[in-house]
């Protein structure tokens, strides 16, 4: 190939690479370059030719030039420029020696790496929401922490640790609210599934004749009414997971065979289909009724019970673990004066009342209770009077020296008027629990009858005054 003809292919391949390659003499002169590539630099084609490096490195066209470091360190340099029009350009560039070791020419390869720096920057912003959003989960799943300072409490924490990371069957027994949903939920975050899918189901709130498609599933068109694709089942969402069947002694009979089925077979059918699916995962149920009762009048499965009743777990009511309702009381308030933020405590005697209280709701009514208190009260303590009526008449309270419930929680941190209220307010809310009419309990006081009706109106919205006139 003649000389003309080698330069011809050089040219054609210099200009239709997708990089900026620019060939310069020795001293700094632009030979050869593609014409297409200059508009990132933010100059016209005809305005670099027989131009040198330097010449563009000093009107900043070139910041710095490439080559022109080529030419003074005699090897091949590469460098990230920011060029004028604000683009990212990875340069590389290459001495050529001659037969005597002499640099003859400078090569240069320059690649816009702007679209990668933005799809970079992307992907860092989406690293980082990640890690947000994971960080979101983990505060949430420690946020279910559980509270309890009892021996019990701390004995079945245990348990449910030391099972957690098996996959044998756990029966949840307890009444409403003590905390069996809360065992379910970290006994699947503390097990090897727990990065699976936790489904709870409340066996009580679906509807008998929609209970296996809701479990199972169903294919395309099984049913009127029945989703064009069909549908997963709450067996299929769990599978790798943990199943939490909440109220299990409310399952139909005819659930209980087929459930008995899956838990034998690990396989099962969706409504409608053909088709066994493989299943895996560890099931979970609770219940507040008596199995042993249900098992001998014939509404729950013996075999069924078995398979559910491998590691019971009893969780006791919150009336029988008295060191829990403090704490409880105490983790609440905190909690619930920050959702609201607010600064309300407890008078003694209101605590006094609750710790004794029954709690027939357990925790759950303990939580409500405190938000309710927090949310209606106007005065930073917060006295017995404002507990709804059924926490009063407990003698308890009465049985208590009259003096010592004024104390200093009543009056401290308030000026002399606000002091005289609340002892007011106090003393209001004693002689309406003792006497029967407005009557009685002006004599009580020793005020005037339309006195106490006038004070009752003042404190209406704080005392749960109930009576007839
Ligand atoms: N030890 C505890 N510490 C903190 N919160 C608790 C504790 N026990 C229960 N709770 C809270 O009390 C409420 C009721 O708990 P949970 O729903 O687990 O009760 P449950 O036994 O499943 O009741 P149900 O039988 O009505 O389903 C929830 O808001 C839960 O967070
Ligand atoms: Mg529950």
């Amino acid at each position: 190939m003649s000389d003309k003809n080698v330069k011809r292919v050089l040219e054609c391949i210099i200009s239709t690479s997708n990089n900026n390659i620019t060939v310069t003499d020795e001293k700094g002169f632009i030979l050869f370059t593609n014409p297409n590539h200059w508009w990132i630099y933010g100059i016209e084609p005809d305005h670099y030719l027989g131009k040198s490096v330097y010449q563009l490195e000093t009107e900043g066209i070139l910041s710095p030039s490439i080559s022109a470091m080529v030419l003074k360190e005699k090897t091949p340099v590469q460098i990230m420029q920011q060029t004028k029009t604000g683009k990212i350009v990875m340069s590389t560039a290459f001495p050529i020696f001659d037969d005597d070791g002499d640099l003859v020419r400078v090569v240069s390869y320059a690649q816009d790496q702007t679209e990668i720096r933005n799809l970079q920057d992307q992907y860092g912003q989406l690293e980082k929401k990640i890690q947000e959003y994971q960080s979101e989960v983990e505060e949430l799943r420690e946020q279910e922490e559980l509270i309890y300072r009892s021996k019990e409490m701390q004995q079945i924490a245990n348990t449910i640790l030391r099972v957690s990371k098996t996959d044998a069957t756990v029966m949840l027994l307890g009444e409403s609210g003590v905390g069996k949903s809360v065992f379910a939920r970290r006994l699947h975050n503390q097990s090897y599934r727990s990065k699976e899918p936790f489904i709870e189901v409340n066996c009580s709130t679906i509807p008998e004749s929609l209970f296996e498609s809701e479990m199972f599933g169903y294919e395309a068109g099984s049913f009127t009414g029945a989703q064009k694709h069909g549908k997963q089942g709450l067996i299929e969402q769990a599978d790798n997971g943990t199943l939490f069947l909440d109220e299990i002694g409310e399952l139909p009979l005819d659930m209980q065979v087929k459930l008995l089925n899956v838990l034998q077979e690990k396989t099962f059918k969706r409504v409608g289909g053909k088709k066994e699916h493989k299943i895996d995962f560890r099931l979970v149920t609770a219940t507040n009724q008596n199995l042993e009762e249900m098992v001998e009048k014939g509404a729950f499965r013996l075999d069924l019970y078995y398979r559910l009743n491998v590691i019971p777990v009893q969780i006791p009511p919150l009336r029988e673990r008295k060191e829990d309702i403090a704490i409880l009381i105490n983790h609440n308030l905190e909690i619930i004066n920050k959702k609201y933020k607010t600064d309300k405590k407890l008078h003694p005697s209101t605590y006094e009342i609750l710790i004794k209280h029954k709690w027939s709701g357990n925790v759950r009514e303990l939580e409500n209770l405190i938000e309710r208190l927090i949310l209606t009260s106007e005065d930073s303590i917060i006295f017995p009077g404002f507990l709804p009526s059924h926490f009063h008449g407990q003698e308890s309270l009465e049985k208590k020296d009259d003096i010592l419930m004024i104390d200093q929680m009543m009056v401290e941190d308030h000026d002399l008027k606000t002091a005289l209220e609340q002892v007011e307010k106090w003393m209001m809310l004693k002689a309406s629990k003792q006497c029967k009419s407005t009557y009685e309990m002006a004599e009580f006081l020793g005020i005037s009858q339309p006195s106490v009706v006038r004070k009752m109106k003042k404190y209406k919205d704080q005392l749960t005054i109930q009576q007839g006139n």
